[in-house]
């Protein structure tokens, strides 16, 4: 089974996979970005919440979430009750993707194509293998496809506690199937092709992006929502 509770290696295991990917050459993305933003987190983190990339901010700072999308998403974990040490935050890809304003400074956030998520893919399962979390959060369809693949629908299954599947299967139409079949199921139950059905199975639950707060007209119930489905997480997390 991949889901061995994370031994005191997961410290030295996200630090190794921190210094390896300040170097990766896996898609262009490394050219125009500053740098890469890794995970960070707890090593003993219950709670893995995966985003879709750095944002101008992060790609300066070389955090995750440190910018505005960050503030909301602390906000709300505060209000869902899940505590901060026990969370690590990632990205699916992990280079800053922009282009520019007319050609000036600003940097406008662009969305990563499905080469870009495919090749940053192994660093994102090497954290999920290294901390053995609880549970996942897929923040908005950028995360949500990463993890299950590109028929996933963040809209259709939002706040649901769902089976994350087997890692071997992260991103593939198979991890849609399975995970759409648990859902469709009672109680999670899964016909047995790579989902993890069982109490002891790790749970993944999507929601929106915290930007799509900062976007959206109806900002409060925009907010409200991605505090109601972060609750679901905390529930999974006892
Ligand atoms: N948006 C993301 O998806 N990730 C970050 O780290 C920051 C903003």
């Amino acid at each position: 089974t991949p889901y061995l509770p994370a031994g005191p290696g997961a410290r030295a295991d996200l630090d190794a996979l921190r210094r390896a990917s300040a170097d990766c050459r896996g898609c262009p993305l490394h050219e125009n970005a500053t740098q890469t933003v890794f995970g960070a987190g707890a090593p003993g983190a219950r709670a893995v919440l995966v985003g879709e990339q750095p944002g101008d901010q992060e790609d300066r700072r070389g955090e995750p979430f440190v910018g505005p999308a960050g503030r909301v998403l602390d906000q709300a974990l505060e209000e869902a009750g899940i505590e901060r040490a026990d969370v690590y935050v990632t990205n699916a890809v992990k280079h800053f993707k922009f282009k520019r304003f007319q050609g000036g400074k600003r940097r406008i956030h662009e969305t990563p194509n499905g080469r870009e998520m495919r090749a940053c893919r192994p660093w994102l399962l090497a954290e999920l293998r290294a901390l053995e979390p609880d549970v996942v959060v897929a923040l908005g369809a950028t995360a949500g496809k990463a993890l299950l693949g590109s028929s996933f629908r963040v809209t259709r299954q939002r706040g649901e506690l769902l089976p994350l599947p087997d890692l071997d299967l992260i991103g593939t139409p198979a991890a849609a199937r399975a995970v759409a079949e648990a859902a469709g199921g009672a109680g999670g139950e899964t016909s047995g092709d790579g989902a993890a059905g069982d109490g002891a199975a790790v749970r993944l639950v999507a929601t929106i992006h915290p930007s799509a707060v900062l976007r959206a007209d109806d900002r409060e119930e925009m907010y409200a929502g991605l505090v109601d489905d972060l609750r679901v997480a905390a529930a999974a997390l006892g």
